[in-house]
């Protein structure tokens, strides 16, 4: 489309640092941009299932509870992912899916708190819906009351009745980034608990969990992280919290001694106490093979191409697409954009449609927002001229 913008997409990439990554992953010609939705396949995790599944499960069997760490395995991933969204190890473990981490986190939270007269349980207004009928539901659960807020307006709505707060890192829709120190500090403030939830910013930006003393957090696996379909979510307890912390879901794995099989429950100690049945193996060391992309990636790189891409994107987009036809709803504002961008587009339905039949894969919003998520462990400077470009001659036609 445009000489100088494809130029400087080739230099791009050409002095991109984590340029060589996208070899280790199993990708076509296209452009793909929906890692905010489900990641792309590490190209050694078939590989490596096949071995779990023929090996481990088909010769070695029950052994391989023990002979192939699959009883441990849920915290020895948690601690995999610690660094990535800066927790130290012992915080985080991974299992079920994100909805039910929400409310072993959300009731947990109320529980810590533990004061009847902090009345309410306040969620972000724009959630991803999930979020908000688990926390409707824990608040019906615990007594307390919903109370729906938009993140810019959390630091006024907080309060002496404040029990806990639930709130999106990255919004889903527009790729708008919360202030997660301020946020955080200002419900510590009015001596709440916070959760939040990173199934948008982990593995696309620093998260920084411990460093400002996040209570609660919890993210999916899919995205960013590239475990693949459905592969298990985790939580974070922060160690402070860990003794304290009353799952409402205390299955027998998180028992301090599974195999006596007692009647009373007696909670693990630390990041254990958020485990609950069986670990859904295959899934789980699908994604722990998944994670090895990231050995030796800083995720500040990681951060840094992400903005210069989305930048990029937007730069594209001023240039190709005819005035007035998409108006980007993703901040300009680094310090409030996620990795994602997103165009509300009055045909955006038709736009994706034919967007995805000439190889660049986005995705829908309905009614009228298309979404691009940009992974900066596979997607290039030039992936990002030619989904303006295609978007462009789409809007043309
Ligand atoms: C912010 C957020 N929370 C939760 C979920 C979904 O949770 P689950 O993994 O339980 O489907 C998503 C899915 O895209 C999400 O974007």
């Amino acid at each position: 489309m445009s000489e100088s913008l494809a130029h400087e997409a080739a230099a791009l990439d050409a002095a991109d640092e984590l340029a060589g990554l996208r070899k280790l992953f199993a990708l076509d010609d296209g452009v793909y941009l929906d890692g905010n939705s489900l990641g792309a396949l590490p190209a050694h995790v078939p590989a490596r299932v096949a071995d779990v599944v023929q090996r481990q499960w088909g010769e070695l069997r029950i052994r391989s509870w023990g002979e192939s760490g699959w009883w441990t395995a849920p915290e020895r991933i948690g601690d995999r992912i610690a660094p990535l969204v800066g927790a130290a190890p012992g915080q985080i473990v991974v299992g079920d899916s994100t909805s039910v981490n929400v409310f072993k986190a959300v009731v947990g939270a109320v529980r810590l708190c533990d004061d009847p007269a902090r009345t309410d349980i306040v969620v972000d207004a724009t959630t991803f819906p999930t979020d908000g009928y688990i926390a409707e539901s824990a608040a019906r659960m615990t007594g307390r009351r919903l109370v729906p807020v938009a993140p810019a307006d959390l630091p006024s709505a907080l309060g002496p009745t404040t029990a806990a707060v639930l709130v999106n890192h990255v919004d889903y829709r527009t790729g708008r980034l919360h202030d997660l120190p301020a946020l955080t500090a200002a419900v510590h403030e009015a001596g709440a608990l916070v959760v939040w939830d990173l199934c948008h910013s982990a593995g696309a930006l620093p998260v920084g969990l411990d460093a400002n003393g996040v209570d609660l957090a919890v993210g999916c696996t899919y995205k960013y992280l590239n475990g693949g379909p459905g592969s298990p979510a985790y939580l974070y307890v922060a160690e402070r919290h860990q003794p304290a912390f009353d799952s409402p879901l205390p299955g027998w794995t998180s028992h301090a001694d599974p195999f006596a099989m007692t009647r009373e429950f007696t909670a693990a100690d630390g990041a254990l106490r958020g485990r609950v049945g069986t670990p859904d193996i295959l899934s789980m060391l699908a994604l722990e093979a998944a994670l090895e992309v990231w050995d030796g990636v800083g995720i500040e790189a990681v951060r840094a191409k992400s903005l210069a891409l989305t930048d990029f994107f937007l730069k594209c987009v001023a240039a190709y697409v005819p005035e007035g036809r998409v108006t980007s709803l993703t901040p300009e504002d680094h310090a409030a954009r996620g990795s994602q961008v997103a165009l509300r587009c009055e045909e955006a339905p038709a736009v994706m449609e034919k967007l995805i039949a000439r190889g660049v894969v986005g995705d829908l919003r309905r009614p009228d927002v298309l979404r691009f998520g940009f992974t900066p462990l596979y997607v290039g400077f030039g992936d990002a001229e030619r989904a303006a470009a295609t978007l462009a001659e789409i809007l043309e036609a």
